[in-house]
């Protein structure tokens, strides 16, 4: 699959088989993201690979875009290596490392014939809570992973028209 391919494949995947994912595809997936680019290279993210039983239970429990994966990824970043920007006032780069991370995550995922959904629909209090995340520890993203058993939404397919986004200056 060349990248156009790959990322074409890519969908939100939003129900899974109960296969286990291999312990080299979850490295796989965790290299990707060791190589995703952050700000200064400061790569402050924090990756909890969740695929215990009982926490995956307390993660269904408290967000319903978890979908029975068997793996579910909290995605995060520490606040004290985040770097700092100068758009703003308070500025800060870390939800920006975590999409790129994120993303590095779900194209290795689809490489390897397994199904994610980037998940931003949760509350960080209760995850923290869940999961007992130090409060140094922004938690930006859920990423479920596994084998899918259903193919995309019908949203998989609606795309704006690029002269809507697109604007040479
Ligand atoms: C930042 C972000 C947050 C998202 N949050 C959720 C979510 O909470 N639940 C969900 O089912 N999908 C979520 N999605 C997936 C989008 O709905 C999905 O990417 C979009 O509808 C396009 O469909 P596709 O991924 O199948 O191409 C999120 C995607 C992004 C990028």
């Amino acid at each position: 699959m060349n990248f156009t391919e790959l990322a074409a494949e890519r969908y939100s995947a939003r129900s899974y088989s109960d296969r286990p994912i291999e312990q080299e595809k979850i490295d796989a997936v965790l290299h990707a993201a060791m190589l995703a680019p952050t700000a200064k290279n400061n790569q402050p993210q924090k990756i909890y690979v969740v695929r215990s039983e009982e926490k995956r239970r307390m993660l269904s429990e408290n967000c319903r875009c978890i979908f029975g994966a068997p793996v579910v990824f909290v995605l995060g970043y520490d606040t004290d290596r985040v770097a700092h920007g100068i758009r703003k006032e308070n500025d800060e780069f870390g939800e920006t490392d975590v999409a790129i991370v994120c993303t590095h995550m779900m194209l290795k995922a689809t490489e390897l014939g397994l199904g994610s959904c980037c998940v931003g629909m949760f509350s960080e209090e209760i995850i923290r809570a869940c999961l007992d995340i130090p409060g140094n520890v922004n938690i930006t993203l859920l990423l479920p992973v596994g084998y899918p058993d259903a193919g995309p939404s019908v949203r998989h397919t609606e795309f704006r028209d690029s002269s809507e986004i697109v604007q040479y200056l």
